[in-house]
């Protein structure tokens, strides 16, 4: 079957690559021709683990091939998946032009029936908004079918995500529609894949709620964190009993600087939107948004502190700009709301990261960094060190090699990711989340 997947960003060139291993022709299209480009040259415009290999080798067997010609690709294809962006807009709502624009592009292309598949995540509305628009625009009396199919891959694991996913939504009108794309998904039936068929607004809210709610268990606990400072409590201990309890469970329960990346700040704004717009309010959204939006501030506070309330002049140096480990993605991380505060207080800010440095670079030519090519030559003549991404590299600094060019010692470590009285015992001052005020028993 002849696939086509528009938009080549961490879903859409997934998505293709995926598609092309369970059997599938598929041609990437992204109007962004340098990204074209890279992946013909056989770069990835990004970084994320086993992709290129996945890529590389569809490419190879010329399963998998990438375009800028939207209507070419089409024009030849049954199934048309939808990757382009969903950023938020200025009024706190969802920008759709991306979509709108790719669905009237998919309608003066149109010669024949045509399957649009939705994997951007998109408010409830929008999927019968897209038929609309492509049956406003279409130029040939053909018909179209709608699938709402939200993708749930966590960066840093997208691969096997895409391949293993814990569940397929599949939410549309069309029994023709939903018997092709159940097709295309064959392999995941072979594995197991718990699938859920249903309405094109239930899946588009199925996305929401459940971005939602994995945001709110980051908030909770790190409110719980933020007590635990204050009570002398361990939240590392708490988060771990909480989630040995089955209807709890254990994941999403790891306090720090607050959530970051391309979804959950942009998706719970939005589903806050939709509650609005539909005159029924997720306050409990509202809340984990503004839970989050404290947190971020709290990280600034943690270093300022720990340099007595002033950080004119100091140096401080900052490990991670990804929002989180293994990607080059700095959208949204917690790493910009720090250094923004820093530079504002008149910080010096030296950053080193294992794969985003670039891509920061890129978003934040503004920032005055100075970004090093390893930790230590970050950390040379800091006031401060701040751990703000659990990237593996960051767990087995030699902290006594660090200390020694330092030229305070003071570590921020925002994920929890060593052991305070190992690191206090070198002779640091040291600050984590939620942990500090007794012992860790585990
Ligand atoms: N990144 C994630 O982890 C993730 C996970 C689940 C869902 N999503 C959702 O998937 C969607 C895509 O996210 P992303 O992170 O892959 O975005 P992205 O910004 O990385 O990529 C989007 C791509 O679409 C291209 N594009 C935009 N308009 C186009 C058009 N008319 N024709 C061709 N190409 C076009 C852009 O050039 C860009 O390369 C969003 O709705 C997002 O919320 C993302």
């Amino acid at each position: 079957m002849h696939i086509t997947v528009i938009g080549t960003g961490y879903v859409g060139l997934v998505a293709g690559a995926g598609l092309a291993d369970f059997g599938m022709d598929v041609i990437c299209v992204d109007k962004d021709a340098s990204k074209i480009e890279m992946l013909r040259q056989g770069r990835l415009p990004f970084f994320e683990p086993g992709l290129k290999e996945l890529v590389d080798r569809h490419t190879a067997n010329s399963r998998l091939s990438f375009s800028t010609d939207l209507r070419s690709a089409v024009e030849q294809s049954l199934v048309i998946f939808l990757g382009v962006g969903t950023p938020s807009d200025s009024n706190g709502g969802v920008d759709l032009s991306f979509i709108y624009e790719a669905a009237k592009e998919i309608a003066i292309s149109l010669n024949d029936y045509r399957v649009i598949v939705t994997k951007s995540t998109v408010p409830v509305g929008t999927n019968r908004k897209i038929k609309a628009i492509i049956d406003q625009h279409k130029k040939q009396d053909v018909e179209v079918d709608i699938v709402s199919n939200p993708e749930f891959l966590r960066e840093g694991s997208a691969v096997e995500d895409f391949m293993r996913p814990n569940r397929v939504v599949l939410g549309s009108d069309s029994s023709r529609a939903l018997a092709i794309v159940k097709d295309i998904y064959r392999p995941l039936y072979l594995i197991e894949t718990p699938f859920v068929l249903t309405g094109l607004e239930t899946a588009e809210l199925i996305k929401y709620a459940s971005n939602a709610f994995l945001a709110t268990k980051i908030s909770f606990i790190n409110e719980v964190a933020n007590l635990c400072e204050k009570v002398g409590a361990n939240v590392l201990d708490v988060a771990r009993a909480m989630g040995l309890d089955r209807r709890i469970g254990p994941k999403f329960l790891h306090p720090g600087p607050g959530f970051g990346g391309s979804c959950f700040p942009k998706d719970t704004e939005a589903f806050v939107r939709i509650g609005h717009d539909f005159g029924s309010p997720v306050r409990i959204t509202e809340a984990v948004m503004e839970v989050n939006r404290l947190q971020r501030q709290h990280m600034t506070e943690k270093v300022t502190n720990a340099l007595e309330g002033n950080i004119r002049d100091k140096k401080i140096c900052v490990l991670g700009l990804a929002f989180k480990p293994n990607t080059s993605d700095t959208r949204e991380s917690a790493a910009i709301y720090l250094i923004k505060d820093l530079l504002a207080l008149g910080a010096i800010v030296s950053a080193y990261d294992p794969a985003a440095i670039e891509e920061f670079q890129r978003c934040f030519p503004e920032m005055q960094i100075d970004y090093c090519q390893n930790p230590y030559d970050a950390a040379t003549g800091s006031h401060a060190v701040v751990v703000m991404t659990e990237w593996n590299e960051f767990r087995n600094l030699d902290l006594e090699r660090l200390k020694t060019q330092m030229t305070r010692p003071v570590l921020v470590d925002t994920r929890n990711i060593y052991d305070p009285a190992k690191v206090m015992a070198l002779g640091f001052y040291y600050d984590c989340i939620g942990r500090m005020s007794c012992p860790s028993t585990s």
